[in-house]
This record gives C-alpha cells, sequence and structure tokens, in this order.
C-alpha cells in the first residue's frame, strides 16, 4: 500500500483506505502517479481543468474520482478539499503535480506569462496545502511536491519556470520544518527529461520538442527519457508508510542529470 505516515493513521492505511489528491492527474506524471497509488489501494482524487483526460486517468485504473478544477481560480482549493472530504471523510496524501511552462528569455518575457507560471506552480500548490492542513494533520498525512531537476542550475530561456520550481523547494523544505510537529510530513520528487505532452502544452513546435529532447538525452547520463511511471513509483515511496522518517527532502528522478 502506498500513501501514509503510519503515525496517526498506521491500520487504516495498512488497509489501504487512504485518500490521495493528485494535481494535473488528467496526462503525463500526474495521470501515472494517480494510477501507481490506486493500484496500492488507495482511493484517489484526480483533479484537472479538463474532463475527459481525468475520465482517461480513471477508466479501469481503480478508485479514481475526477474533480474538474482550474487550482488557480479564486477558492478553487478550498473547494477541492471540501469535495474530497465530503467524498471520502479524510486525505492522506496532497500531490502538488500541475505545472506548467511557458519559456522565455529576459526581454521576452510578458506578465501573463509570469503570472500564470507563478500562478499554477506556486500559489496554487501553497493554498492547497494550507487548504489540506487540517486534514493531513488529522491523518498524519503527506505532501508531495513536483519540482525539476534541471532548475538546480541556470536555466537560460526559461528561467522563470525553473524560479517557480526553485522556490516550490524552498517551501518543501520550509514546511517540512513547520509541520514536522503537526506530524505531517513534506518532502518533494524533481523529475529530469519525462515523455509527457508537456512540451506540447507549452505550445512547442514537433522540431523544437525535438531539439529540446536531444539537448536532454545529451544531459543525461542514463542516456534516455524519464517514463512517467519512474517518478510516480518515487511519489508513491516517499508517501509510503515505510518513507515515515524522510522529510524535507527533494528527490532528484532524472537518470543523473543533476549530478552530472
Ligand atoms: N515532463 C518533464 O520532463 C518534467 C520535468 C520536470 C518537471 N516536470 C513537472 O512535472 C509536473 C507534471 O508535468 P507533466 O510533464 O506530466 O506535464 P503535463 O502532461 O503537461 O501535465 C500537467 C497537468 O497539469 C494540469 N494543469 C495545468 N494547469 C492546471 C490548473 N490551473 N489547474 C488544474 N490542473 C492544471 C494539466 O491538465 P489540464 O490542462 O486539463 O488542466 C496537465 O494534465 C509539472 O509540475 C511539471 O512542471 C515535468
Amino acid at each position: 500500500m502506498t500513501g501514509m505516515n503510519t503515525d496517526k493513521s498506521g491500520s487504516t492505511a495498512a488497509r489501504g483506505s487512504g485518500v490521495v489528491v493528485v494535481t494535473g492527474a488528467g496526462t503525463g506524471i500526474g495521470r501515472a502517479t494517480a494510477r501507481a497509488f490506486a493500484a496500492g489501494g488507495a482511493r484517489v482524487v484526480a483533479v484537472g481543468r479538463r474532463a475527459e483526460p481525468l475520465r482517461e486517468t480513471a477508466a479501469g485504473h481503480g478508485p479514481i474520482t475526477p474533480l474538474t478544477a482550474d487550482i488557480t481560480a479564486e477558492g478553487e482549493p478550498d473547494r477541492i478539499v471540501r469535495a474530497v472530504l465530503a467524498a471520502h471523510g479524510r486525505l492522506d496524501v496532497l500531490v502538488n503535480n500541475a505545472g506548467i511552462v511557458r519559456g522565455g528569455a529576459l526581454g521576452t518575457l510578458t506578465p501573463e506569462a509570469i503570472t500564470a507560471q507563478l500562478a499554477t506552480n506556486l500559489v496554487a500548490p501553497a493554498l492547497l496545502s494550507q487548504a489540506a492542513l487540517p486534514a493531513l494533520e488529522r491523518s498524519g498525512g503527506v505532501i508531495v511536491n513536483v519540482s525539476t531537476s534541471v532548475g538546480q542550475r541556470a536555466w537560460p530561456g526559461n528561467a522563470v519556470y525553473a524560479a517557480t520550481k526553485t522556490a516550490l523547494e524552498l517551501l518543501t523544505r520550509s514546511w517540512a520544518v513547520e509541520l514536522a510537529p503537526r506530524g505531517i510530513r513534506v518532502v518533494a520528487v524533481a523529475p529530469g527529461a519525462i515523455d509527457t505532452p508537456i512540451g506540447e502544452h507549452q505550445g512547442l513546435t514537433p522540431e523544437r520538442r525535438a531539439a529540446v529532447r536531444e539537448w536532454q538525452l545529451a544531459h543525461t547520463p542514463l542516456r534516455r527519457i524519464g517514463r512517467p511511471e519512474e517518478v510516480a513509483w518515487a511519489i508513491t515511496g516517499l508517501a509510503a508508510p515505510g518513507a515515515s522518517f524522510i522529510t524535507g527532502v527533494v528527490l532528484p528522478v532524472d537518470g543523473g542529470a543533476v549530478v552530472a
């Protein structure tokens, strides 16, 4: 069973009846993560803006409930948590996975691109985590944030995105310390190059996506692109009862990119 800190709710976790929220669960890493938690016996609430991809995530993959929501819209973080508690009565794991990329070097940035990335990648995870706090305290729960491994270094042409993720990592470390006395763990994963539609969602042309992939391969010691399931393994593992002494870490899942 994946998902729960055993300190306060060990028996429930062991029976696999924990409740997990995954944002951005309609595609890519979020989809794989929702399915991995469900395969471990958790009840999963899959959040995203588009209903159809969420339905595809859920179809035939166990107890996954789609919840259509824009996490950046006013009041939505609170509404999501209220809906989860109304349906399931508890919340054990929050996976802040939804994220967007709007590339651009200084001199080409638009206010819309900056604020959209901040709103999705930073403000929404903060408000969702805050809304989830009382429920996570009751369950002895876990917050898992999804960062990026490339953001550990300079990222010319994509610095605003990297800045939102670096900030998310600082929140991870800080909240881990703040929330440890309340029995809540806070961790993060930092994926490298993973095979998802994120480049399409960013609006990159097929040629540009191919160029990015070539660059990523050249900078990944394992010399391949990762699979969403490999990130999901790390997320479910860090949220699992066996990880009960791990908090405040950011785990790279990047084929060695960050150490090369
Ligand atoms: N793929 C990589 O190489 C890579 C590397 C490092 C880090 N990451 C991070 O991994 C996470 C998952 O990305 P991915 O690669 O799986 O990309 P993806 O397929 O584009 O997934 C992002 C998901 O977030 C959802 N989303 C975006 N804005 C939202 C909003 N306002 N409210 C609710 N849902 C929203 C999207 O669905 P809707 O459009 O339907 O809302 C989409 O399903 C992101 O945080 C990304 O930054 C990815």
